[in-house]
């Protein structure tokens, strides 16, 4: 019998395989097609101060391995999640969830941090530093170590949960930026979120996105995310979330030999909505076809 679970930061999940925020929503519709349960745990959709429409439609444009997205963090609020979100969720999801928290000042990650720390269901929260679908705030935190660093002090001060910070890939040095949040005293690191891409329409000759750019996710990026995840594990020592590409058991394996603690999936749901659950149901054979008796003995395997 392979044993599939590992720990984050004292949290103990039955197995690495966490949806991505923004790709799963609050878990409801999810819950409707199989029993959410059996996922290690999910990221909720990035939870602003004010609630927000996000950006103008096109949003989305398909591309070869991937999508491009423009949603703008469209979401409620903080306090409708705290009030409506987070009592919902409660009723299909009953282990501890990842608050996806973004902000466009300081202050506003801190608010909202402060906020969502207090709720009970809430495991890890996660500071996005790395959206790029927002004219301020979200990426422009992300791209600067010393930036990355001021709010990852910030949060910290007025957070008792563990603070994971996800980094945008968007950016010459991803080492410098982890090593920033590490020294300002994050618990742990996702990476990495969706690269800047754009499509033309060529009937048109205009950019598909309204928004003209957007950020591109599917499996065409995983050998990017799993260079970054590699990169970073040999320069920190705090826990890694990889993301970025991750659609079946043997992603999660390779992801887990760079480096990555967990591993968030996140464009496969929008094309699969089974893809976490066919993963989690894989785990155990594609351990067994490698040789591998627990997931988190491999953890970081390919550096030895
Ligand atoms: C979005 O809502 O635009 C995507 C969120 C993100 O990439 O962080």
């Amino acid at each position: 019998m392979v044993k599939t679970s590992v720990t984050l930061s004292g949290l103990t999940l039955d197995n690495p395989v966490i949806p991505a925020s923004g790709t799963f929503g609050y878990g409801y519709e999810f819950a409707e097609l199989y029993d959410i349960n059996i996922l290690g745990s999910f990221s909720f959709k990035g939870t602003t101060q004010q609630p927000r429409f996000g950006n103008p439609t096109p949003r989305i444009a398909e591309c070869t391995g991937g999508l491009i997205n423009s949603v703008g963090l469209q979401n409620p609020g903080i306090e409708k999640v705290i009030a409506e979100e987070l009592p919902r969720m409660a009723k299909c999801f009953h282990k501890p969830v990842i608050a996806n928290i973004s902000g466009f000042s300081v202050e506003e990650y801190v608010h909202n941090c402060a906020l969502i720390d207090t709720q009970p269901q809430v495991g890890i929260i996660e500071v996005n530093v790395s959206c790029p679908n927002v004219h301020h705030g979200g990426m422009a935190f992300g791209t600067d170590p010393a930036c990355a660093a001021e709010v990852t002090r910030a949060v910290k001060a007025v957070c008792k949960k563990p603070v994971y910070i996800k980094l945008s890939p968007n950016v010459t040095d991803i080492v410098s930026i982890a090593k920033a949040c590490e020294e300002a005293g994050a618990d742990g690191i996702s990476l990495i979120n969706t690269l800047m891409g754009m499509r033309i329409d060529l009937k048109t000759k205009r950019p598909v996105v309204a928004n003209k750019m957007g950020g591109f996710s599917g499996s065409a990026i995983f050998p990017v995310a799993l260079r970054m995840v590699y990169q970073v594990y040999e320069a920190v020592k705090i826990p890694i979330m990889g993301i970025g590409g991750v659609s079946s058991a043997d992603d999660v394996i390779e992801m887990m030999l760079a480096g990555a603690t967990a591993v968030q999936v996140g464009a496969a749901n929008l094309v699969e909505p089974f893809a976490c659950k066919k993963i989690i149901e894989d785990l155990p054979r594609a351990m067994e076809q490698y040789g591998i008796q627990s997931l988190s003995d491999i953890i970081g395997g390919a550096h030895q």
